[in-house]
């Protein structure tokens, strides 16, 4: 059977610097793997990798059989994969809805017998993009700021509107880097609800996350990079009692497993 999602023997060089060195793994369908480790391990590299951001040095990338190599962000967005980033990624200048109903893609193009109703055509298709992003941001928590402009809304909101924009196009692939940064404990929640949500509705999650009470209570695997090198991958439990994984990050101290 073909792996959902493969990374296989994965290097990235930035000049002298190896961020990410021969790392192997493998997303299964539905999952939610959670890449963990210190700061500069080369998590959002293998992300940004993944996203088609930059190319890699060595070694492929896979989705269902297919090698992504090549392949432009757009191209991969095409193949429903999708990322959220580090820092808030919004136009702030839009409301929460516009930034949502701008990120989907268009099902389709008009017929050129079309052309003629081309205006009413667009009509409907914003009608749709709009009633679409109001249905994402309720799904977030954020309908009552539907209409805020994205530079008005507080941290926590923005890092949920990124999160909608990037299920806009109702991913099978979903890449969250960090997305707990930064909120507080009741937005954490929030978030997590939110995100298990999507997973439960089929979504595949590659999570990279520091915030541990997420991480264990989320991820159904987890692997640790640790100057880009893969150090351990397991369950929650396991990842908790590696040595190498105490050591190198975690420490000693125990979060709950879900
Ligand atoms: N665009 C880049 N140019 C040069 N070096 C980079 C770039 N992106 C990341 N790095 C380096 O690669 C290493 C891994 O970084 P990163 O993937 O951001 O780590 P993490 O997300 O785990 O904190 C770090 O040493 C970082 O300085
Ligand atoms: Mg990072």
């Amino acid at each position: 059977m073909t792996d959902f999602f493969r990374v296989s023997n994965l290097t990235k060089n930035f000049g002298g610097v190896v961020a990410i060195s021969d790392v192997s793994l493998v997303v299964r369908e539905h999952e939610i793997l959670g890449i963990i480790g210190p700061n500069g391990a080369g998590k959002s590299t293998l992300l940004n990798i993944v996203a088609g951001f930059y190319p890699q040095t060595a070694g492929t990338v896979e989705l269902k059989g297919e090698r992504l190599d090549g392949l432009q962000s757009f191209e991969r967005a095409h193949r429903r994969i999708a990322r959220t980033f580090q820092r808030p990624m919004v136009f702030p200048n839009l409301t929460a809805q516009q930034c949502v109903a701008s990120a989907q893609i268009g099902k389709r193009m008009p017929a050129m017998r079309e052309a003629l109703f081309l205006r009413r055509h667009v009509a409907s298709d914003k009608r749709q993009r709009m009633a679409n992003a109001a249905a994402i941001l309720t799904r977030v928590g954020l309908l009552e700021r539907i209409d805020a402009l994205a530079s008005n809304l507080s941290h926590g909101d923005q890092m949920l509107l990124q999160l909608a924009v990037a299920v806009s196009n109702e991913p099978e692939l979903l890449l969250l880097d960090e997305p707990a940064s930064g909120l507080n404990p009741t937005e954490l929640e929030k978030l997590r609800v939110v995100i298990q949500g999507f997973n439960e509705e089929g979504v595949t999650i590659m999570m990279v996350e520091h915030r541990m009470e997420l991480v264990m209570s989320l991820c159904h695997r987890i692997v640790v990079l640790n100057k880009g090198e893969q150090i351990a991958e397991g369950t929650c439990t396991e990842i908790q009692n590696n040595p190498h994984v105490i050591e190198a990050y975690l420490g000693t101290r125990k979060t709950g497993c879900a």
